[in-house]
């Protein structure tokens, strides 16, 4: 017995970028279901970040739209994908090196004070290391840790969907493990994940399904462990043969 997944999240053959005449994306499309890890891996210059950020109302796109549970989010501004419940975590200067971790999780918070305390407990329950160092400056943080302010940040807002640009990036394979592993902490709390990862094997190992993106197209989509046991994908965005 199979029931129909229901997209939360869907792009649908976006066209557009951030100036007229230069298209990013040609007519890419990307879903994600109620409680999956979806992962979008592609070369460089992909279009990767501008799919995001079209997802999240940072550009509008001149064709295609992008529905959020049911609703035309299309150009919405960020505030209010917010508050409909979707978070996005930048590929870089996603955290506030200056201020403590607490002020970057107050910040993260769009509700009022009373909401504020109970939510930031939750954080700290799942990210014990953010605890010990409320105090502390986030630039005192190590990469993976700012990787998880980020991430925590984010979840401040309480969105049902979280979507992330390379977490991983820059870190060292201890704490990308540690990232990833955060990533599925958090999606086993009920969090559907849309995640750019470079780090595409280990991303793909995690991700119930991806998407290759080229030249603002879709290349390859499919469940991530078919992505990675196909030849083709392998070879042109893996690195080289399957394992
Ligand atoms: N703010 C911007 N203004 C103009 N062009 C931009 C802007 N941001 C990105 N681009 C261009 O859009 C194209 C796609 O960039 P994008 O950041 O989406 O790629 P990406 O797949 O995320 O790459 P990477 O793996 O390097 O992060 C690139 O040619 C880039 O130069
Ligand atoms: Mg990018």
């Amino acid at each position: 017995m199979s029931e129909e997944p229901s997209p939360v999240l869907r792009a649908d053959g976006l066209v557009g970028g951030y100036v007229e005449g230069v298209d990013i994306l040609n007519g890419c499309s990307l879903d994600a279901n109620e409680g999956e890890i979806v992962v979008v891996i592609g070369p460089n210059g992909a279009g990767k970040s501008t799919l995001i950020k079209a997802m999240f109302g940072l550009i509008t796109p001149r064709e295609g739209r992008v529905l959020f549970r049911g609703t035309d989010i299309t150009g919405m501004p960020p505030h209010r994908i917010t508050r409909l419940g979707m978070s996005y975590v930048p590929q870089v200067e996603n955290i506030f090196p200056s201020l403590t971790i607490q002020e970057n999780l107050e910040m993260g918070a769009s509700q009022g004070r009373a909401e504020l305390a109970p939510r930031m407990e939750r954080m700290f329950e799942m990210f014990p290391i953010l605890l010990e160092r409320r105090r502390h400056r986030a630039d005192g943080l190590s990469g993976g840790e700012r990787q998880m302010l980020a991430v925590a940040r984010a979840l401040m807002a309480e969105p049902s969907v979280l979507l992330l640009d390379e977490p991983s990036a820059g870190l060292a394979p201890r704490a990308v493990a540690e990232v990833f592993q955060t990533v599925q902490r958090v999606n086993a709390n009920g969090v559907t994940i849309v995640m750019i990862e470079q780090n595409a094997r280990d991303a793909l190992a995690i991700a119930d399904r991806g998407f290759v993106l080229e030249s603002g197209q879709n290349r390859f989509t499919g469940p991530g462990r078919d992505l990675l046991n196909d030849p083709k994908v392998a070879e042109l965005y893996l690195g080289g043969a399957t394992t």
